[in-house]
């Protein structure tokens, strides 16, 4: 249906939103353009929940929070070989697609632009896209089949996404036929008042809503029917920065189908009670990842009978979905965490507010939200040097110096 700018203005008003008109008439015409287009797509019943949501206090002292049992892949005996035959099977049937979620920005790394189009300093100064690409492109020669490449951008780095994979000719795969890029979806942030913020462009400052948007993405801009018409059954999800992830192990493949899971979750031992990662346990009887940012210091630090940690089986950001699972978790949104972070803007009056400390909410949904939404998961133990080497930060822990030299470990380079 097609608003007009009265109805509009009437729907902003409704909403206590209506500043967000007042620079209007000041913009050029494309800009009042697009400002209009993003104030009709704003879904102002949900802002408004999400910033009830920032008043209430996430903690998890109501919940009941257990470890999570789990496999460790080295040492499931026999089973190993069953459950790799079986994974070998459906990959060389060509059920398995990768998907890659790049939406970040490489800002902690210090580098301008793409995450994925990172250098971590190898001799062959290879990026973190063609890392992965290189491991696929191995799976792809092993089995001898097209693992079909699917990867999130965000709009602020589609375009030089795209162009960074036509220079480089796709890696090899064919465009629009096994390479395939969708955007993820973003929130406008808002200010500690529940009002919606205006950029230094004049138009609704948005940012990227996090991974957990992943499963509505796929299914809003068609990935999944690409799926279904190629004979995809199982989607490896994983982040752009880590350069050995192992997006194509039979194992781990084989153990979901044997098992009848909507999902497995790749874990390796948490390295100390601060690394920052999340962890796999249960909550209230369904699985979960408790964030490093929500994990309470007395959970981190507990341990066992033998000096290990309880919570001690760190998520990687490598998990495996059935596309069933994928296409249902498509269809409702996960719930939305808060950051309370810095954002420039424009305030009612039309000056430029440049704040020192955090002003404004940011929204994001995480993607290991879904895992207690599913019927049932599984969490499979790796080996740290085999599975994770994460490019993160400019210097130090999970650094391009770590990652380059697990990395180096693993393929034998000197
Ligand atoms: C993440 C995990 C953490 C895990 C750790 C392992 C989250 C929230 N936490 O932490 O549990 O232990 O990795 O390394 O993910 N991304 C998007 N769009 C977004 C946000 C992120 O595509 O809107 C992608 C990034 O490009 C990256 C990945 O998701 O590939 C991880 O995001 P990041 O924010 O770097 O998470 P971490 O804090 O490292």
């Amino acid at each position: 249906m097609k608003e007009t700018f009265e109805e509009i203005e009437w729907k902003l008003k409704k909403f206590g939103q209506e500043h967000l008109l007042n620079g209007y008439s000041q913009l050029e015409e494309a800009k009042q353009k697009r400002l209009l287009e993003q104030l009709k797509k704003i879904d102002y019943s949900l802002i408004n929940s999400l910033y009830e949501g920032t008043k209430k206090s996430k903690d998890l002292s109501n919940s009941v929070i257990e470890p999570i049992q789990f496999f460790d892949k080295y040492k499931l005996n026999g089973q190993y070989k069953e459950f790799e035959a079986i994974g070998e099977k459906a990959i060389k049937e060509g059920k398995l697609a990768v998907v890659t979620m790049a939406g970040g920005q490489g800002t902690r790394l210090g580098h301008k632009g793409p995450k994925g189009t990172f250098d971590i300093g190898l001799d062959s100064h290879k990026p973190l896209f063609e890392l992965l690409r290189d491991t696929i492109k191995e799976a792809e020669k092993k089995y001898n089949v097209i693992i079909p490449w699917f990867i999130m951008t965000s709009r602020e780095n589609n375009d030089e996404t795209i162009s960074f994979f036509e220079k480089n000719k796709f890696f090899g795969y064919e465009k629009d036929k096994t390479i395939f890029f969708f955007q993820q979806g973003e929130l406008p942030m808002i200010d500690t008042e529940g009002k919606i913020l205006i950029g230094e462009d004049g138009l609704v400052k948005e940012a990227a809503d996090g991974h957990g948007g992943i499963f509505e993405s796929l299914v809003r801009n068609k990935m999944t029917d690409e799926m279904r018409r190629m004979g995809i059954e199982w989607a490896f999800i994983g982040g752009v920065d880590n350069c050995l992830a192992q997006m194509v192990d039979p194992v781990f493949l084989g153990i979901a189908i044997d098992k009848n899971v909507a999902a497995v979750g790749k874990s390796i031992i948490k390295a100390n009670p601060q690394e920052k990662v999340g962890v796999f346990c249960k909550k209230d009887g369904k699985p979960y990842v408790i964030e490093y940012s929500e994990i309470s210091q007395e959970l981190a630090e507990k341990t066992d009978e033998n000096g290990e940690l309880v919570f001690g089986e760190s998520h990687i950001l490598c998990n495996l979905f059935s596309l069933d699972a994928i296409e249902r978790m498509g269809q409702k949104p996960l719930p939305y965490h808060s950051a309370f972070k810095k954002a420039t803007y424009i305030d009612k009056d039309g000056n430029k507010v440049e704040p020192t400390s955090p002003n404004a909410y940011k929204f994001e949904a995480f993607l290991f939200d879904a895992f207690g939404e599913l019927d049932d998961m599984i969490v499979l133990r790796g080996k740290r040097e085999e599975e994770f080497a994460p490019c993160k930060n400019a210097t130090g822990v999970d650094s391009p110096e770590t990652a380059r030299e697990l990395y180096k470990n693993y393929h034998n380079l000197k």
